[in-house]
Protein backbone atom coordinates (compact mmCIF):
# COMPACT_ATOMS: atom_id res chain seq x y z
CA UNK A 1 0.00 0.00 0.00
CA UNK A 2 0.80 3.95 0.63
CA UNK A 3 3.55 5.15 2.18
CA UNK A 4 1.06 6.50 4.86
CA UNK A 5 -0.04 3.12 5.35
CA UNK A 6 3.44 1.88 6.02
CA UNK A 7 4.21 4.83 8.83
CA UNK A 8 0.82 3.40 10.37
CA UNK A 9 1.61 -0.17 10.33
CA UNK A 10 5.56 1.04 11.58
CA UNK A 11 3.81 2.44 14.18
CA UNK A 12 1.55 -0.39 15.19
CA UNK A 13 4.59 -2.83 15.42
CA UNK A 14 6.52 -0.10 17.89
CA UNK A 15 3.51 -0.58 20.05
CA UNK A 16 2.89 -4.38 19.54
CA UNK A 17 6.93 -5.03 20.44
CA UNK A 18 6.57 -2.86 23.78
CA UNK A 19 3.28 -5.12 24.84
CA UNK A 20 5.23 -8.32 23.61
CA UNK A 21 8.37 -7.14 25.52
CA UNK A 22 6.44 -8.00 28.91
CA UNK A 23 3.05 -9.68 28.28
CA UNK A 24 4.45 -12.81 28.32
CA UNK A 25 6.39 -12.71 31.85
CA UNK A 26 3.54 -10.91 33.28
CA UNK A 27 0.95 -13.61 32.11
CA UNK A 28 3.25 -16.72 33.80
CA UNK A 29 4.55 -14.53 36.57
CA UNK A 30 5.23 -17.13 39.97
CA UNK A 31 4.36 -19.86 37.64
CA UNK A 32 7.85 -20.87 38.16
CA UNK A 33 8.07 -20.83 41.84
CA UNK A 34 5.10 -23.10 42.05
CA UNK A 35 6.65 -26.55 41.03
CA UNK A 36 2.71 -28.54 41.02
CA UNK A 37 2.24 -24.99 38.34
CA UNK A 38 5.11 -25.59 35.83
CA UNK A 39 3.25 -27.68 33.35
CA UNK A 40 0.09 -24.91 33.24
CA UNK A 41 3.21 -22.35 31.76
CA UNK A 42 3.46 -24.00 28.52
CA UNK A 43 0.16 -23.52 27.42
CA UNK A 44 -0.08 -20.08 28.15
CA UNK A 45 2.65 -19.16 26.81
CA UNK A 46 2.09 -21.17 23.06
CA UNK A 47 -0.58 -18.30 23.07
CA UNK A 48 1.05 -15.57 24.07
CA UNK A 49 3.72 -16.56 21.58
CA UNK A 50 3.65 -14.40 17.44
CA UNK A 51 -0.04 -13.63 19.11
CA UNK A 52 -1.64 -11.23 17.16
CA UNK A 53 -1.62 -7.70 15.80
CA UNK A 54 -2.21 -6.07 19.25
CA UNK A 55 -4.40 -3.48 18.67
CA UNK A 56 -5.61 -3.07 21.79
CA UNK A 57 -2.72 -2.61 23.99
CA UNK A 58 -1.44 0.08 21.11
CA UNK A 59 -4.63 1.77 21.86
CA UNK A 60 -4.12 2.31 25.48
CA UNK A 61 -0.80 3.19 24.30
CA UNK A 62 -1.89 5.62 21.80
CA UNK A 63 -3.99 7.12 24.12
CA UNK A 64 -1.85 7.91 27.07
CA UNK A 65 -0.06 9.50 24.39
CA UNK A 66 -3.06 11.62 23.44
CA UNK A 67 -3.31 12.82 26.97
CA UNK A 68 0.31 13.72 26.93
CA UNK A 69 1.41 11.45 28.98
CA UNK A 70 5.61 11.98 28.56
CA UNK A 71 7.98 8.90 28.13
CA UNK A 72 9.83 9.93 31.05
CA UNK A 73 6.76 9.96 32.93
CA UNK A 74 6.75 7.18 36.05
CA UNK A 75 3.27 6.36 34.77
CA UNK A 76 4.94 4.68 32.30
CA UNK A 77 5.69 1.00 33.99
CA UNK A 78 1.62 1.05 34.86
CA UNK A 79 0.81 1.73 31.54
CA UNK A 80 2.71 -1.48 30.60
CA UNK A 81 0.80 -3.61 33.01
CA UNK A 82 -2.53 -2.04 31.84
CA UNK A 83 -2.02 -2.51 28.30
CA UNK A 84 -0.96 -6.00 29.16
CA UNK A 85 -4.42 -6.80 31.16
CA UNK A 86 -5.92 -5.56 28.16
CA UNK A 87 -4.16 -7.88 25.92
CA UNK A 88 -4.93 -10.70 28.84
CA UNK A 89 -8.17 -10.47 28.50
CA UNK A 90 -8.83 -10.56 24.87
CA UNK A 91 -6.47 -13.62 24.50
CA UNK A 92 -9.17 -15.33 27.12
CA UNK A 93 -11.85 -14.04 24.85
CA UNK A 94 -10.69 -15.88 21.79
CA UNK A 95 -9.58 -19.05 23.12
CA UNK A 96 -13.26 -19.28 24.86
CA UNK A 97 -14.54 -18.55 21.73
CA UNK A 98 -12.91 -21.14 19.31
CA UNK A 99 -13.98 -23.93 21.65
CA UNK A 100 -16.00 -26.63 20.49
CA UNK A 101 -19.00 -25.27 22.06
CA UNK A 102 -18.98 -21.95 20.76
CA UNK A 103 -17.34 -21.07 17.25
CA UNK A 104 -15.47 -24.67 16.93
CA UNK A 105 -12.31 -23.49 15.22
CA UNK A 106 -9.33 -25.27 14.33
CA UNK A 107 -7.00 -22.17 13.12
CA UNK A 108 -6.19 -18.61 15.07
CA UNK A 109 -3.24 -16.46 14.31
CA UNK A 110 -2.28 -19.30 11.64
CA UNK A 111 -1.28 -21.94 14.15
CA UNK A 112 -3.99 -24.63 15.90
CA UNK A 113 -6.41 -23.48 18.39
CA UNK A 114 -5.12 -24.00 21.89
CA UNK A 115 -8.10 -26.68 22.96
CA UNK A 116 -6.82 -28.33 19.82
CA UNK A 117 -3.38 -28.73 21.25
CA UNK A 118 -4.45 -29.53 24.63
CA UNK A 119 -7.72 -29.94 25.21
CA UNK A 120 -11.36 -27.86 25.92
CA UNK A 121 -10.56 -28.12 29.91
CA UNK A 122 -7.32 -26.48 29.58
CA UNK A 123 -8.48 -23.69 26.98
CA UNK A 124 -11.38 -23.27 29.81
CA UNK A 125 -8.76 -23.19 32.30
CA UNK A 126 -6.16 -20.99 30.86
CA UNK A 127 -8.86 -18.76 29.66
CA UNK A 128 -10.14 -18.27 33.25
CA UNK A 129 -7.21 -17.51 34.47
CA UNK A 130 -5.83 -14.71 32.32
CA UNK A 131 -9.09 -13.00 32.87
CA UNK A 132 -8.61 -12.93 36.96
CA UNK A 133 -4.84 -12.75 35.95
CA UNK A 134 -5.71 -9.48 34.01
CA UNK A 135 -7.29 -7.38 36.92
CA UNK A 136 -4.67 -8.88 39.23
CA UNK A 137 -2.46 -6.73 37.09
CA UNK A 138 -4.37 -3.50 37.07
CA UNK A 139 -4.75 -3.75 40.32
CA UNK A 140 -1.27 -4.42 41.33
CA UNK A 141 0.25 -1.34 38.51
CA UNK A 142 2.67 0.59 40.38
CA UNK A 143 2.92 5.11 40.13
CA UNK A 144 -0.83 5.35 39.51
CA UNK A 145 -3.22 5.80 42.58
CA UNK A 146 -5.46 3.54 44.08
CA UNK A 147 -8.57 5.46 42.73
CA UNK A 148 -6.83 5.15 39.14
CA UNK A 149 -6.68 1.60 39.83
CA UNK A 150 -10.29 1.16 40.87
CA UNK A 151 -11.72 3.39 38.23
CA UNK A 152 -9.81 1.29 35.14
CA UNK A 153 -10.70 -2.09 36.45
CA UNK A 154 -14.59 -1.16 36.93
CA UNK A 155 -14.30 0.14 33.28
CA UNK A 156 -12.58 -2.34 32.18
CA UNK A 157 -14.55 -5.29 33.84
CA UNK A 158 -17.81 -3.80 33.00
CA UNK A 159 -16.61 -4.08 29.32
CA UNK A 160 -15.50 -7.75 29.57
CA UNK A 161 -18.66 -9.03 31.74
CA UNK A 162 -22.31 -9.63 31.21
CA UNK A 163 -23.31 -6.01 29.74
CA UNK A 164 -19.76 -6.30 27.78
CA UNK A 165 -18.62 -8.85 25.87
CA UNK A 166 -19.98 -11.86 27.61
CA UNK A 167 -23.35 -10.53 26.99
CA UNK A 168 -22.69 -9.94 23.06
CA UNK A 169 -21.09 -13.35 23.05
CA UNK A 170 -24.59 -14.46 24.84
CA UNK A 171 -26.40 -13.03 21.64
CA UNK A 172 -24.05 -13.85 18.99
CA UNK A 173 -24.36 -17.70 20.20
CA UNK A 174 -28.08 -17.64 20.67
CA UNK A 175 -28.78 -15.86 17.38
CA UNK A 176 -26.55 -18.47 15.30
CA UNK A 177 -28.96 -19.82 12.58
CA UNK A 178 -31.53 -16.68 13.16
CA UNK A 179 -31.70 -13.69 11.80
CA UNK A 180 -31.13 -10.42 13.85
CA UNK A 181 -32.69 -7.10 13.44
CA UNK A 182 -30.17 -4.20 12.64
CA UNK A 183 -30.46 -2.70 16.07
CA UNK A 184 -29.67 -5.66 17.68
CA UNK A 185 -26.64 -6.60 15.47
CA UNK A 186 -25.42 -3.55 16.08
CA UNK A 187 -26.31 -3.44 20.02
CA UNK A 188 -24.31 -7.40 19.74
CA UNK A 189 -21.22 -5.84 17.61
CA UNK A 190 -21.05 -2.55 20.30
CA UNK A 191 -20.96 -5.44 23.53
CA UNK A 192 -19.19 -8.57 22.23
CA UNK A 193 -15.89 -6.31 20.37
CA UNK A 194 -16.87 -2.77 20.86
CA UNK A 195 -16.88 -2.77 24.79
CA UNK A 196 -13.01 -3.98 25.08
CA UNK A 197 -11.87 -1.78 22.33
CA UNK A 198 -13.32 1.21 23.89
CA UNK A 199 -12.04 0.32 27.63
CA UNK A 200 -8.72 -0.24 25.70
CA UNK A 201 -8.56 3.70 24.80
CA UNK A 202 -10.06 4.10 28.26
CA UNK A 203 -7.64 2.51 30.25
CA UNK A 204 -5.32 4.48 28.24
CA UNK A 205 -6.73 7.50 29.16
CA UNK A 206 -7.20 6.71 32.88
CA UNK A 207 -3.43 5.88 33.50
CA UNK A 208 -3.22 9.08 31.66
CA UNK A 209 -5.00 10.67 33.94
CA UNK A 210 -7.47 12.59 31.76
CA UNK A 211 -10.04 15.12 32.74
CA UNK A 212 -13.71 13.96 32.78
CA UNK A 213 -14.16 15.89 29.05
CA UNK A 214 -11.19 14.01 27.61
CA UNK A 215 -12.59 10.76 28.59
CA UNK A 216 -15.71 11.60 27.41
CA UNK A 217 -14.18 11.89 24.27
CA UNK A 218 -12.14 8.94 24.23
CA UNK A 219 -15.38 6.72 24.92
CA UNK A 220 -17.01 8.70 21.73
CA UNK A 221 -13.94 7.67 19.78
CA UNK A 222 -13.77 4.03 20.83
CA UNK A 223 -17.47 2.99 20.66
CA UNK A 224 -17.31 4.26 16.95
CA UNK A 225 -13.60 2.17 16.68
CA UNK A 226 -14.80 -0.54 18.04
CA UNK A 227 -18.17 -0.61 15.94
CA UNK A 228 -15.84 -0.05 12.87
CA UNK A 229 -13.50 -3.28 14.23
CA UNK A 230 -16.38 -5.90 14.22
CA UNK A 231 -17.66 -4.87 10.94
CA UNK A 232 -14.49 -5.09 9.51
CA UNK A 233 -14.03 -9.02 11.04
CA UNK A 234 -17.31 -9.56 9.76
CA UNK A 235 -15.84 -8.73 6.19
CA UNK A 236 -12.81 -10.21 6.51
CA UNK A 237 -14.02 -13.04 7.06
CA UNK A 238 -15.89 -12.90 3.33
CA UNK A 239 -12.80 -11.52 1.52
CA UNK A 240 -9.97 -12.76 3.80
CA UNK A 241 -7.80 -15.90 2.96
CA UNK A 242 -6.95 -18.11 5.81
CA UNK A 243 -3.07 -17.31 5.13
CA UNK A 244 -3.39 -13.76 5.68
CA UNK A 245 -6.17 -13.92 8.13
CA UNK A 246 -4.20 -16.72 10.11
CA UNK A 247 -8.00 -18.17 10.92
CA UNK A 248 -10.33 -20.34 8.35
CA UNK A 249 -12.32 -17.59 6.20
CA UNK A 250 -16.21 -18.08 5.41
CA UNK A 251 -16.74 -19.89 8.83
CA UNK A 252 -19.81 -16.68 9.54
CA UNK A 253 -21.73 -17.80 6.43
CA UNK A 254 -21.26 -21.28 7.09
CA UNK A 255 -22.78 -20.97 10.44
CA UNK A 256 -25.36 -19.05 9.61
CA UNK A 257 -23.84 -15.99 12.05
CA UNK A 258 -25.39 -12.93 12.01
CA UNK A 259 -23.15 -10.16 10.42
CA UNK A 260 -23.20 -7.03 8.91
CA UNK A 261 -22.03 -8.70 5.72
CA UNK A 262 -25.34 -10.93 6.03
CA UNK A 263 -27.69 -8.36 6.93
CA UNK A 264 -26.90 -5.63 4.58
CA UNK A 265 -24.79 -6.95 2.30
CA UNK A 266 -20.94 -6.25 1.41
CA UNK A 267 -21.09 -2.39 -0.41
CA UNK A 268 -23.22 -1.51 2.93
CA UNK A 269 -21.22 -3.36 5.46
CA UNK A 270 -17.96 -1.42 3.83
CA UNK A 271 -19.95 1.62 4.10
CA UNK A 272 -20.40 1.63 8.06
CA UNK A 273 -17.32 0.59 8.40
CA UNK A 274 -15.81 4.04 6.86
CA UNK A 275 -19.18 5.94 8.09
CA UNK A 276 -17.56 4.45 11.60
CA UNK A 277 -14.23 5.30 11.68
CA UNK A 278 -14.96 9.12 10.05
CA UNK A 279 -17.29 9.28 13.26
CA UNK A 280 -14.22 7.94 14.94
CA UNK A 281 -12.29 10.85 13.77
CA UNK A 282 -14.54 13.69 14.78
CA UNK A 283 -14.65 12.79 18.21
CA UNK A 284 -10.98 13.68 18.23
CA UNK A 285 -11.15 17.00 16.16
CA UNK A 286 -10.20 18.94 19.52
CA UNK A 287 -7.25 16.97 20.83
CA UNK A 288 -5.32 18.02 17.39
CA UNK A 289 -2.06 16.65 16.82
CA UNK A 290 -1.51 14.50 20.02
CA UNK A 291 -4.60 12.25 18.70
CA UNK A 292 -2.52 11.05 15.78
CA UNK A 293 -2.05 8.19 17.17
CA UNK A 294 -4.95 7.28 17.85
CA UNK A 295 -5.95 8.05 13.71
CA UNK A 296 -3.43 6.09 12.58
CA UNK A 297 -4.70 3.00 14.61
CA UNK A 298 -7.92 3.90 13.43
CA UNK A 299 -7.09 3.93 10.33
CA UNK A 300 -5.52 0.48 10.32
CA UNK A 301 -8.47 -0.96 12.04
CA UNK A 302 -10.64 -0.15 9.03
CA UNK A 303 -7.77 -0.80 6.00
CA UNK A 304 -6.44 -4.16 7.58
CA UNK A 305 -6.25 -7.08 5.45
CA UNK A 306 -5.94 -9.59 8.75
C1 LIG B 1 -10.39 -10.95 16.68
O1 LIG B 1 -9.65 -9.88 17.16
C2 LIG B 1 -11.65 -11.10 17.45
C3 LIG B 1 -12.59 -10.01 17.29
C4 LIG B 1 -13.01 -9.31 18.28
C5 LIG B 1 -13.13 -9.71 15.99
P1 LIG B 1 -8.30 -9.42 16.48
O2 LIG B 1 -8.52 -9.27 14.99
O3 LIG B 1 -7.77 -8.23 17.19
O4 LIG B 1 -7.36 -10.67 16.71
P2 LIG B 1 -5.79 -10.75 16.93
O5 LIG B 1 -5.53 -10.40 18.35
O6 LIG B 1 -5.12 -9.79 15.98
O7 LIG B 1 -5.45 -12.18 16.63
C1 LIG C 1 -15.31 -12.59 18.48
O1 LIG C 1 -16.05 -12.42 17.34
C2 LIG C 1 -15.62 -11.63 19.52
C3 LIG C 1 -15.00 -12.02 20.80
C4 LIG C 1 -15.44 -11.53 21.87
C5 LIG C 1 -13.86 -12.94 20.87
P1 LIG C 1 -15.75 -13.48 16.21
O2 LIG C 1 -16.17 -14.84 16.61
O3 LIG C 1 -16.24 -12.95 14.92
O4 LIG C 1 -14.13 -13.44 16.18
P2 LIG C 1 -13.25 -14.34 15.24
O5 LIG C 1 -13.68 -14.05 13.82
O6 LIG C 1 -13.46 -15.76 15.65
O7 LIG C 1 -11.85 -13.85 15.48
MG1 LIG D 1 -17.58 -15.66 17.89
MG1 LIG E 1 -15.07 -16.68 16.38
MG1 LIG F 1 -15.23 -13.07 13.06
Amino acid sequence: MNRSYNSDFILLKKYADRCNASLSSLAVEGLDNESDLSDLKDPILYVMKDGGKRIRPALTFAAAETIGLKDNDERQRALDYVACAIELLHSYSLIHDDLPAMDDDDLRRGKPTLHKVYNDAIAILVGDGLQARAFELIATAENISADQCLAISRFVSKAVGLRGMVGGQFIDIEATGQPLTLRKLKSMHNLKTGALLTASVMAGGLTASATKEELTLLENFGGHIGLAFQVTDDILDVEGTSKTLGKTPGKDAKENKPTYVNLLGMHNAKRVASESFEEALLALTSFGKSADALRKLAKLIVHRKK
